[in-house]
């Protein structure tokens, strides 16, 4: 963390003021997976409470031994144990007879669909897992996947967890060169990418980035391409197949390898305060546990539910809530390729009257744009079939939470605000539905066997009513297991602010009755549509550029998106401000890291606030960006620069 880092400002005292409660219908109740006896239970032997669902939900080829080998930072879950998980997730429901039950009803942007049952599942990811074997692809190998929104890609996931091969999801929004990075830290020896996709009615190009990128990843040996467009695109003679060529031909019979509980599932890479990102490491049957129960007893899911969690595969929320979990649970998804407002600001709604949707995810991000324009878009459909709603990815507001309630939920639907992350590969905060009274803007408390605390700097316990940092002080079985390849980034990371507990790098409150209270990053992260990105990332990318010295960039609070990326950039001597070179310089960013990352803010400024040691001010520099009377000056080095950089702040792009 860097050393003027602080708390976010305390908007939490208003919510505090948010009084009104939501208790558990009794209706709702009456049914409800969940139970309050289970936080007693877990409570009185956490290990036993694993221990008892791994054996109950888990399908062992080789029943573990041990539930917990705990070497602080490092956890082992369920030693000695044997499984698959696309076996669980896939194979064992078609055996019990649900082979015709709907997995996925997916649905293309453009309006095309396609319906997945589990046996279709079966034959699919059993060919695509023959194909991997085909190209040379054994149990520890790594596979790299940079694809839309459509079924091959949980269908690629699925092959790789068939034959033990650990995949890396790129997001397709990414650019060929954070493909490139993040292929070459793992190592990756086959690319499955597609043509590519849709999104607000464009096509969305991809292969050509999986080129650009694969023209500097030595260890690729070749790639799947799925055809999803149908233009002709370039293909490289024996690295390039097509999906329907290599998959289609393959024998639908592909035995699932059995691996050990803790072998490598997959890579997620995310954001840190560095410039690299990190590839956070998942393994096989503790996140399999992790995802599974919570997915049942977070979403309250039924067999006949048809759940819809509208995240991205490419983003943990898409891992853990769109394939292992729901898949674990033989539970039927919604999949949607697009976006929100394609072809009209009603599209999800329409799909929720179309397919009986009973539960949907979101993100605060999305519901917050849905509010922009107005209930008349919902009103407008029937959606009496929703009877959960969840949201994810960053704090909630108040007034969401509520518009969200009324609107989506029919006053009646329990809102599930879950926060966790892309380390935990679980929810860990949450309420359980049935059970929680909620309050709007309020993750409430941990889940069952989770024990979650929120410390002072010194790492103590604050009393109800304070605020801090919140802390983990006990191992889960989803959560990362280290940073690939870094086990001394993966200490330093989380676990040496506060010996013995695993620092998530969030602020928290607790109220006088004990809920906790999220408060956002309180590092150098910024939290843009509910995903990570680093300040220094996106610094990185535009000092990349050869027009510019020196950035500094800071998240702007924005109606929308949480955050908005605001960047202060200061030119090389011989280089002249202007808008187009604001317009080139934004679009370099979006082109290094991908267009979520483009800065929607971006100042020329002469100098940057810094302390006497050299280090930027960004606490000034998120005041300035707010439009806010600074704080403390003290440590600054030249006073003067902040009034430059103020005189300057009219001029900022939009
Ligand atoms: O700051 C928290 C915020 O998102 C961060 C994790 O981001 P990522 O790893 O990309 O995973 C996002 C989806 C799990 C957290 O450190 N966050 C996530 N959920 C919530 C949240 N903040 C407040 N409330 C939440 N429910």
């Amino acid at each position: 963390m860097s050393d003027d880092s602080v708390l976010p400002p305390p908007e939490i005292e208003n919510l505090l003021a948010e009084s009104r409660l939501f208790p558990p219908d009794p209706a709702f109740v009456a049914q409800a997976n969940a139970s309050a006896e289970m936080y007693a239970e877990a409570e009185a032997d956490f290990e036993a409470f694993w221990a008892k669902h791994a054996r109950e939900r888990i399908d062992w080829s080789k029943p573990f031994e041990t539930t917990l080998e705990w070497d602080l930072p490092f956890a082992k879950w369920f030693t000695g144990g044997e499984l698959n998980v696309a076996y669980n997730c896939v194979d064992r429901h078609v055996e019990r007879g649900l082979g015709d039950k709907v997995a996925y009803h997916w649905i293309g942007e453009p309006g095309d669909t396609r319906t997945l049952t589990f046996a279709d599942l079966q034959r699919e990811v059993s060919k695509a897992a023959n194909a991997l074997k085909e190209l040379g692809v054994q149990t520890g190998d790594r596979v790299a996947i940079y694809m839309p929104m459509i079924p091959e890609l949980p269908i690629a996931m699925l092959a790789c967890a068939r034959i033990g091969a650990p995949h890396t999801v790129v997001f397709g929004g990414f650019s060929a060169e954070s493909l490139s990075g993040r292929i070459n830290d793992c190592g990756a020896k086959v690319l499955i990418t597609a043509d590519g996709g849709y999104r607000r009615g464009k096509e969305i190009g991809l292969k050509h980035h999986a080129d650009e990128a694969l023209a500097d990843t030595p260890t690729i040996e070749a790639s799947i391409v799925v055809r999803r467009l149908g233009h002709d695109v370039h293909m490289v003679p024996d690295r390039d197949h097509w999906w329907h060529d290599i998959v289609d031909r393959q024998s639908d019979d592909c035995p699932p390898v059995a691996v050990e509980s803790e072998h490598m599932l997959y890579l997620l890479y995310t954001s840190g305060t560095t410039a690299k990102p990190k590839g956070i490491l998942h393994t096989t049957a503790g996140y399999l546990l992790g995802a599974s129960l919570t997915h049942e007893v977070v979403f309250d899911i039924k067999p006949d539910d048809v759940y819809w969690c509208a995240a991205d595969i490419g983003w943990v929320t898409g891992h853990s809530y769109i394939v292992y979990g729901p898949l674990a649970n033989a539970t039927t998804s919604i999949m949607y390729e697009g976006a929100p407002d394609t072809p009209a600001w009603d599209r999800w709604w329409q799909i929720v009257e179309d397919y009986k949707v009973s539960i949907l995810y979101c993100a605060p991000t999305a519901i917050r744009a849905f509010m922009k324009q107005g209930e008349a878009w919902p009103a407008a459909h029937d959606l009496t079939t929703l009877r959960v709603l969840g949201s994810v990815g960053e704090p909630i507001n108040p007034e969401a939470w509520l518009w969200y309630h009324e609107n989506i939920g029919g006053s009646r639907a329990p809102i599930v605000d879950t926060w966790w992350q892309t380390e935990t590969g679980q929810i860990l905060i949450t309420p359980l539905p049935g059970v929680t009274t909620t309050k709007p803007g309020s993750a409430t408390h941990p889940f069952p066997g989770i024990a979650a605390d929120v410390v002072d700097a010194d790492g103590n316990s604050v009393p109800l009513g304070g605020g801090g940092y919140l802390v983990l002080k006990r191992p889960w079985p989803a959560m990362l297991r280290g940073i690939y390849g870094d086990p001394e980034r993966y200490h330093e990371t989380y676990w040496k602010r506060f010996p013995g507990m695993y620092f998530a790098g969030d602020g928290a409150k607790r109220d006088l009755d004990g809920y906790l209270w999220l408060l956002g990053r309180v590092d150098d992260v910024m939290n843009v549509a509910g995903h990570r990105i680093s300040t220094t990332e996106v610094e990185s990318a535009l000092v990349d550029h050869k027009s510019v010295a020196e950035a500094a960039v800071v998240g702007k609070k924005d109606e929308v998106s949480g955050q908005a990326i605001f960047a202060f950039v200061i030119l090389k001597a011989d280089r002249e401000p202007s808008d187009a070179l604001a317009v080139q310089l934004r679009e370099h960013v979006a082109y290094v890291i991908g267009p979520i990352a483009r800065p929607k803010f971006l100042m020329f400024v002469p100098d940057l606030p810094k302390t006497r040691s050299g280090k930027i001010m960004r606490r000034l520099l998120r005041d300035i960006a707010e439009g806010r009377v600074l704080g403390d000056t003290t440590t600054l080095a030249d006073v003067g620069v902040v009034d430059t950089i103020r005189e300057h702040s009219g001029s900022a792009e939009e």
